[in-house]
């Protein structure tokens, strides 16, 4: 196993070493793979879905129980763009293993009217996922779960980003997803997608084609204890020291979000020296620093009276009563109506979430940023 520099990875999941607990949750997807029922992992944003489904694809391959078939639908925009990502990702996984399943590769591929050619030497397969007469839908989907439904080992179908389905050109993209998935009872799905709230309301509205037709995990903050450990047990290996009331300092600062304090202690296992307060304050400036493109970006996108909220609760948080007098008056906010509104915004482009009747900024460096420079 090829060793990591930095034992804090910041791109994706790597192996078990550097991948911090989440042993609960890796036992309960594998519990409802072994009792065939379909998933959904949803979270706020960088809490580590998409590394946990790496995660879990490592281990069940690794114990020959499944093959898992990871698929990101971040830039589909329909279900000819879907079909085409299912059928790149079953390529990647089975495009360059033996001749017979290329050749079944090949007769999906036509089925799909996609276009695939052989390198002449190597009789592995090119695929160049031109459309040339695409199939319709339905028998695009048939025929991807009758290869799929051939395979020898249990295949999960891991679709990310799947929210993205809301926003199909076809009005229908949930109702057509939903009986594929269920004329394919062999087949495990999970769905993950990083905008939480519009991936809860396709799968518990009751008027929605997947209602209560999944499992959900609602991936949460992993507990400050077991990644103490983690963040002490790597610098330890290392040879470096790290206290644990800095430990705790990075957890606060960082909201419990996997990605910022991997960010934090990437740059604090960097920093070859002693991570006192003061070498910390300066991390948490270049981190900042680093994302204010990012906070000028949000300026941009939304109106004065948006900014103003977003910043008053940003101060703020946690805020439970962001309508109310006191807090309106406090920030300058004007209309309470006007703060309604620009709230009700915010939270719908999930820049603001709400967690147990308290209001939060999403983005945990940006509240960071003005707390900073109140
Ligand atoms: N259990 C973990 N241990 C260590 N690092 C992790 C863990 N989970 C995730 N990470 C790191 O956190 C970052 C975010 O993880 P990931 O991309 O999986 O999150 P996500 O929830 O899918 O994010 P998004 O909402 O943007 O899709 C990555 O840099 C990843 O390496
Ligand atoms: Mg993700």
């Amino acid at each position: 196993m090829q060793t990591h520099g930095n034992p804090f990875v910041l791109a994706g999941y790597v192996s078990r070493e550097y991948f911090c607990d989440r042993e609960t949750e890796l036992t309960w997807l594998k519990d409802q793979f072994t009792n065939d029922r379909n998933m959904v992992v949803y979270s706020w944003r960088r809490m580590g879905k998409t590394s946990l489904i790496h995660c879990l694809a490592h281990i069940l391959e690794k114990e020959n129980q499944a093959d898992l078939i990871y698929v990101d639908l971040m830039s589909a925009r329909n279900m000819q763009d879907t079909i085409k990502a299912i059928a790149r990702a079953v390529h990647n996984k089975y495009g360059r293993t033996s001749k017979g399943i290329s050749k079944t590769l090949g007769t999906l591929f036509s089925r799909l009217g996609m276009s695939i050619s052989f390198d002449p030497l190597s009789g592995i397969p090119k695929a160049t996922f031109g459309l040339t007469i695409p199939s319709p839908t339905e028998h695009s989907l048939e025929a991807l779960g009758e290869f799929l439904n051939a395979r020898k080992k249990k295949i999960v179908l891991a679709i990310d980003e799947f929210q993205q389905i809301t926003r199909f050109s076809e009005t229908n993209a949930e109702a057509v997803f939903r009986s594929w998935m269920q004329s394919n009872p062999n087949l495990r799905f999970i769905f993950s997608g990083s905008q939480r709230n519009l991936m809860r309301s396709i799968f518990s509205e009751q008027n929605r084609p997947f209602y209560k037709s999944t499992q959900i995990l609602d991936l949460r903050p992993i507990p400050l204890n077991v990644y103490h450990d983690f963040i002490k047990k790597h610098f330890k290996k290392a040879s470096k020291k790290i206290d644990s009331t800095i430990i705790e300092e990075i957890y606060d600062w960082s909201r419990g979000q996997t990605y910022t304090i991997q960010l934090v202690c990437n740059k604090a296992f960097g920093a070859n020296q002693a991570i006192t307060p003061e070498t910390l304050q300066r991390i948490y400036h270049e981190i900042i620093e680093q994302e204010k493109p990012v906070f000028y970006n949000y300026m941009k996108m939304l109106t004065n009276i948006q900014w103003d909220v977003l910043r008053a609760i940003g101060l703020s948080e946690p805020v439970s009563s962001p309508h109310s007098k006191d807090f309106i008056t406090a920030h300058g906010l004007g209309a309470q109506s006007s703060v309604s509104s620009a709230l009700n915004a915010l939270v719908e482009k999930e820049l603001v979430i709400q967690e147990k009747d308290q209001y939060f900024l999403h983005d945990v460096v940006l509240s960071r940023w003005f707390q900073q420079q109140a």
